[in-house]
């Protein structure tokens, strides 16, 4: 494969993700004040920055190797319900993929798919449950669209970053059915979900990974 998705732009990806979760975390901290216990940013920042210190001992990793140790890294460090669960995203995205320096937009595609369904068997959120999973959920099928149309580009992760972007803003008006927010119950209602926020920021900094790579993959 001439250009695919590499070791290299999945730890430039983990690294810009890393940088916007620290520039959000105050941010994250205020949405979970809303309508949970007000940990979320200093959870993913906490858990990110254990991955940033690890970045530099995978460059020469397969891709197995490098979702992996960011999975374990995360579940050891970041606690809560989105530890475990953005673990899960990253250990599943990594399963048979040992060996593998790159993948086709196809094959990163459905290793994202990979993960989201993981996070689902875990946490047992269907959409519309104000989870993170409202975000994942739809950023993946739209990067899969992207990805089946024959090529990423920084226009077409940009165009993903958005819908996860608008996602996330569409969790304002609903119900948390799970997690620590659903305690709440309608008083849930009116708020942005922090677990939403940061997986679309996920997909913000793979739009920007790819903006700051080569112009076309
Ligand atoms: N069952 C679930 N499935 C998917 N996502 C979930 C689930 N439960 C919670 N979340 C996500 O996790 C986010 C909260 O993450 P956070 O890091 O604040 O953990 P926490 O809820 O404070 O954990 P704890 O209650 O153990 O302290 C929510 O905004 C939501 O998106
Ligand atoms: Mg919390």
């Amino acid at each position: 494969m001439a250009n695919g998705i590499t070791t290299a732009i999945v730890l430039r990806w983990l690294e810009r993700y890393a940088g916007i979760l620290a520039e959000k975390k105050d941010h994250l901290t205020a949405l979970d004040s809303a309508i949970g216990d007000a940990d979320h940013g200093a959870n993913m920042h906490r858990g990110f920055q254990a991955v940033l210190a690890k970045a530099p001992a995978l460059e020469d990793k397969h891709l197995g190797e490098v979702f992996k140790v960011t999975a374990m890294t995360l579940i050891s460090t970041v606690g809560g319900a989105s530890g475990p669960l953005y673990g899960t995203f990253f250990l599943q995205a990594g399963a048979g993929l040992a060996g593998r320096p790159a993948l086709s937009p196809q094959e990163f595609a459905a290793s994202l798919e990979r993960g989201v369904a993981g996070v689902i068997q875990r946490g047992k959120a269907a959409l519309g449950d104000k989870t993170m999973v409202d975000v994942l959920e739809p950023a993946i099928a739209a990067l899969r669209k992207a990805a089946d149309a024959g090529e990423l580009t920084p226009s077409s992760l940009a165009e993903v970053a958005a819908h996860a972007e608008e996602c996330a803003k569409a969790t304002i008006p609903l119900l948390a059915r799970k997690g620590r927010a659903s305690y709440l119950g309608e008083r849930s209602r009116g708020h942005q979900d922090p677990g939403a926020t940061s997986a679309a920021y996920l997909f913000t900094a793979l739009a920007e990974t790819f903006s700051l790579q080569t112009p076309k993959l």
